[in-house]
């Protein structure tokens, strides 16, 4: 959460980091500010702002001249959202600014002992403290990247700290712990950001940086150390993508573009993996001890559907056990593991805190771990002993949808892999099926247009209940949490079966339930049917979501082409999608940037 983008070069600073902010600025939103070193041992400028980056931008002095300067967009977890509150923190001195993504755990211990020593803090937030320490430090030592090592020695939590001070211009130092930070290298200029989307217009050139490591960066040269203050060659990357893929090209959200964007994605998912006779190549996993007797998968939100719906197919393909856990839970019990689990995390993002700490905890367990990850280079997948990227392209609306159906797709494809001379899998049926997806999913968004008219309808529903079965519930569950999400609508999943078992009380006349039902070869059909039956008969409007075969006389029905039933949530969640979209836009509320959310919780 929070956005972070340093600058240092020959070009004016402000331009490049609040170009940089505006693409960053979904990872927080509730302000934003800048500091700018104008002159040479001098205060530094700085503007912060409570509210959107907008707000920012209105008080910014245009023709700034400084060439180093950093930038925040934040998410409040320290202080509320105010303009004090905002990043750049100054020290006494004005001359030297930090910003912050994470949590400084230790803080509370840190500001008594600044406050003894006679600093004033004029903020509510954990941040603060970091400011004056690093002036302490500075001042002794007279070198910013030693005085931030000094400083990070200190610090309890997760953070990514940059940090500049006028009386060396042309600097910004950076510093990360559980938390992304990544450099981009361009020609004369270098940049310090949260995401590659920051400087993907500059520079495709990336490095990486480790766990605590520290980075020194002038507009030719980056110098890294760790913690003990030893020299650390990061590792060099391009970026696969341009800048046109992190722009809204035309759509009103990005979210609608990243929705038809899925049969692209999911298509890029499949590339060279997997050919029409069923022979799977996953070069990434032959390194990976698969001799295990058990499969877990970790993950959270919208992942961790992408787990739930991935199971099914997983187990009955490599017919070996599947359990799939929060990974917020995880991490704090003391599960049953061996050297013979084998983990999957998933994680768009590839740095939610929750499922990074799950990943340890499941390491230090004994267990082979994989992630399925979308962001190249960023924490988990490092940390994993393989890495299965799902390649849907950045994804910048808050609410995950191309990176959920590829993240099942990734699943697909691994669940086939160990189901590799498995009996009963027909591994060639199921790759027709999984090659023609990309198709299918176009042909529903050639067709969404009546549903999207349709959902304005609802707009004044006060809760909205989604019903599954087999895989159509963690679908259901999907179309609950995107619902909520976006619409900020009273919205639950319900597995079919369980309605009786409470869930049919909440049905009053006109409650809008979304049903889906797989094939009318499949007998869960005829249960879905059944239970649509039920509602309706105590006053439930329903929506049905349908395959094609499926025999059914209701006034809306969302039909969905014919696939394998394992299959079926990659169809059945795009209707549910543009559902949530376009509730969303009839309540006109933020689309991309919902209220309290942020893209990438790196915090717990
Ligand atoms: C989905 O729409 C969410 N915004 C959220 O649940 C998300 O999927 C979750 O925070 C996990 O993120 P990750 O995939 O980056 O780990």
């Amino acid at each position: 959460m929070c956005g972070i983008v340093g600058y240092t070069g020959p070009n004016p600073a402000l331009s490049r980091i609040i170009e940089g902010l505006r693409r960053l600025e979904y990872r927080g939103y509730d302000s934003a500010g800048v500091a700018l070193i104008e002159k040479p041992a001098s205060p530094l400028q700085v503007v912060k702002r409570a509210g959107k980056l907008a707000n920012l931008e209105s008080e910014l002095v245009k023709n700034s001249e400084a060439n180093t300067g950093i930038g925040h967009t934040r998410w409040a977890t320290h202080g509320g959202p105010t303009d004090e509150n905002a990043h750049p923190h100054i020290d006494g001195s004005g001359k030297l600014a930090v910003i912050h993504n994470g949590i400084i755990e230790n803080y509370l211990e840190l500001k008594r002992e600044l406050e003894r020593r006679g600093h004033k803090f004029t903020s509510e937030t954990d941040t603060e403290s970091v400011a004056f320490l690093l002036a302490e430090e500075f001042k002794v030592v007279n070198d910013l990247a030693e005085a931030m090592r000094l400083v990070c020695k200190r610090l309890k939590g997760s953070f990514t700290l940059l940090a500049i001070h006028s009386d060396v211009p042309g600097l910004v130092v950076g510093a990360r712990r559980n938390s992304p930070l990544v450099v981009g290298v361009g020609t004369g200029e270098n940049f310090l950001a949260s995401d590659v989307s920051a400087f993907i217009s500059h520079t495709k050139s990336a490095l990486e940086l480790g766990q605590d490591e520290i980075v020194s960066v002038t507009s030719s040269e980056v110098k890294v150390m760790n913690l003990a203050g030893e020299s650390v060659s990061p590792k060099a990357y391009e970026i696969t993508w341009d800048a046109k893929a992190a722009e809204r090209g035309g759509y009103s959200h990005f979210m609608l573009k990243e929705i038809f964007e899925q049969p692209k994605a999911i298509a890029d998912t499949l590339i060279g993996r997997i050919t029409e006779s069923g022979l799977i190549t996953l070069p990434e996993i032959e390194k990976l001890n698969l001799d295990f007797d058990r499969i877990l998968i970790l993950a959270c939100g919208t992942a961790y559907h992408a787990g739930l719906i991935g199971k099914y197919a997983l187990e009955e393909w490599s017919k070996t056990p599947v359990d799939v856990e929060l990974a917020s839970e995880f991490r704090y019990r003391n599960p049953v593991l061996s050297k013979k689990t084998l983990v999957i995390t998933i994680s768009q993002s590839g740095e939610t805190m929750d499922t990074l700490m799950a990943l340890r905890h499941a390491k230090s367990l004994g267990a082979s771990t994989i992630s399925i990850c979308n962001t190249i280079g960023s924490t988990i997948p490092r940390e994993s002993d393989a890495v299965l990227y799902t390649h849907a392209g950045p994804e910048i609306a808050v609410a995950s949808t191309k990176a959920l159906l590829t993240q099942i797709v990734a699943i697909y494809l691994l669940a086939m892999n160990f189901g590799k001379e498995k009996a009963g899998v027909d591994l060639k049926k199921i790759a027709t099926e999984l090659l023609s997806l990309p198709n299918k999913v176009e042909e529903i968004l050639e067709t969404v247009e009546p549903l999207r008219e349709m959902t304005r309808g609802y707009k004044d529903a006060t809760s909205v209940l989604f019903l599954g079965r087999q895989v159509g519930y963690p679908a259901a569950l999907e179309g609950a949490l995107k619902l909520k999400e976006l619409a900020y609508m009273h919205a639950e999943g319900f597995a079919g079966g369980e309605l009786k078992h409470g869930p049919i009380a909440l049905i009053e006349n006109g409650t809008p339930v979304i049903a889906i039902i797989p094939s009318e070869e499949s007998e869960i059909a005829a249960k879905m049917k059944s239970n649509i039956q039920e509602v309706i008969a105590r006053g439930a409007k329903v929506i049905a979501i349908a395959d094609s075969s499926v025999k059914i006389d209701l006034p809306t029905i969302i039909r969905i082409p014919t696939t394998l039933d394992l299959l079926q949530p990659i169809l059945a969640i795009v209707p549910l999608q543009v559902f949530a979209y376009e509730m969303a836009v009839a309540r006109g509320n933020d689309v991309d940037q919902p209220r309290n959310l942020a893209k990438s919780v790196t915090v717990e």
